[in-house]
């Protein structure tokens, strides 16, 4: 009931009375009442006239589904929404459901997360509102192997959508974060259940920091939001519809692998390019200058004698960047 009043609020050029709703609902005008009133409590403003009716002023400003899919044009990546109050972490949260058998696509997003995970084992802090956590669930029919291509896929959609959406000028930092200036702006962490010769679904989270004002004196060197860089509140369900749209075209136009042209685009947003950076082999710290990505996602790093070797993973320090 109370979506279907806020789909003909929605689409009403005015205000529309309680009895036209209540005709066309063929409900009373005391239930249509009782329900506006319901949706005001859940942050949507409603502006109620006597002998005029009522009209929708404002959605509720946090995710929701109703916002995130009125905004959404995608086939696979959003087929299913589902958006939490709260949770553990989305990527859980998804886990339990792919292996229940949810849908191909299935997005589930969070206002708020307790416990959320970063790479390496690290925490990622998403306190209420403040970032748009969420997760995306896809069952390629791919090798394990051929997983390593998603995450760079991921970062580059977001990274694109981002700059089109809030004309922050982001970059990628190899190999999937996404930063402003010295600054991290997303975290990017894939999971997935396979066996030997197929994947059974991918498990894609990402957090957007976003109306964040400040950040824990730990962090607040190291990390930015959409709020810092463009000091107005962004619409979240909007921004959250624009990335998976990009998700969505750029995974389908580069059938899921790092193509010539997806790896281009790469290597023009990436900024750890053209960086002097240290990384890891066995015990040994190794240096040399970033010079680019090859086709597996793999960071090409010239030394300091002139031979160039792959850094696949683990943390690669870049000169410059936090
Ligand atoms: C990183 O940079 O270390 C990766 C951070 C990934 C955070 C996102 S928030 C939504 C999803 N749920 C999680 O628990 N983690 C990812």
């Amino acid at each position: 009931m109370q979506n279907k009043i806020l789909d003909i609020l929605i689409n009403a050029d005015d205000y529309i009375s309680g009895q036209e709703i209540s005709k066309r609902l063929g409900v009373s005008r005391q239930a249509i009442w009782k329900a506006v009133n319901a949706l005001k409590e859940k942050d949507y403003v409603i502006d109620s006239v006597t002998n005029k009716g009522y009209r929708l002023v404002s959605s509720p400003p946090y995710l929701n589904e109703r916002a995130i899919k009125s905004n959404l044009n995608t086939k696979i990546i959003g087929s299913e929404v589902i958006v939490l109050e709260t949770t553990t972490s989305t990527n859980d949260y998804l886990k339990k459901l792919g292996s229940n058998g949810c849908k191909n696509g299935t997005v589930v997003a969070a206002r708020e997360q307790s416990s959320g995970k970063g790479r390496l084992g690290r925490q990622w802090q998403a306190k209420k509102d403040e970032c748009i956590a969420f997760s995306f669930l896809l069952r390629p029919n791919i090798a394990p192997s051929e997983v390593a291509a998603i995450t760079p896929l991921a970062g580059l959609a977001v990274c694109k959508a981002i700059r089109k959406f809030t004309g922050i000028d982001c970059k990628l930092k190899w190999p999937n974060d996404i930063i402003v200036g010295r600054k991290k702006l997303v975290g990017i962490l894939t999971e997935m259940s396979a066996e030997f010769d197929g994947v059974e679904y991918i498990v894609t989270g990402i957090g957007i920091n976003a109306g964040a004002k400040e950040f824990p004196e730990e962090i607040s060197k190291k990390a930015t939001s959409l709020m810092l860089e463009t000091g107005v509140a962004i619409d979240k369900n909007k921004l959250l519809a624009c990335v998976l749209e990009q998700i969505e075209n750029d995974f389908m136009s580069n059938n899921l692998t790092l193509s010539e042209n997806a790896l281009e685009e790469y290597k023009d947003l990436c900024a750890t390019i053209g960086r002097n950076v240290t990384f890891c082999r066995g015990d040994k710290q190794l240096g040399g200058i970033a010079v680019g990505v090859d086709k597996n996602g793999e960071l090409k790093v010239m030394q300091n004698d002139g031979t160039v070797c792959l850094v696949n993973s683990g943390e690669v320090t870049v000169q410059g960047i936090y």
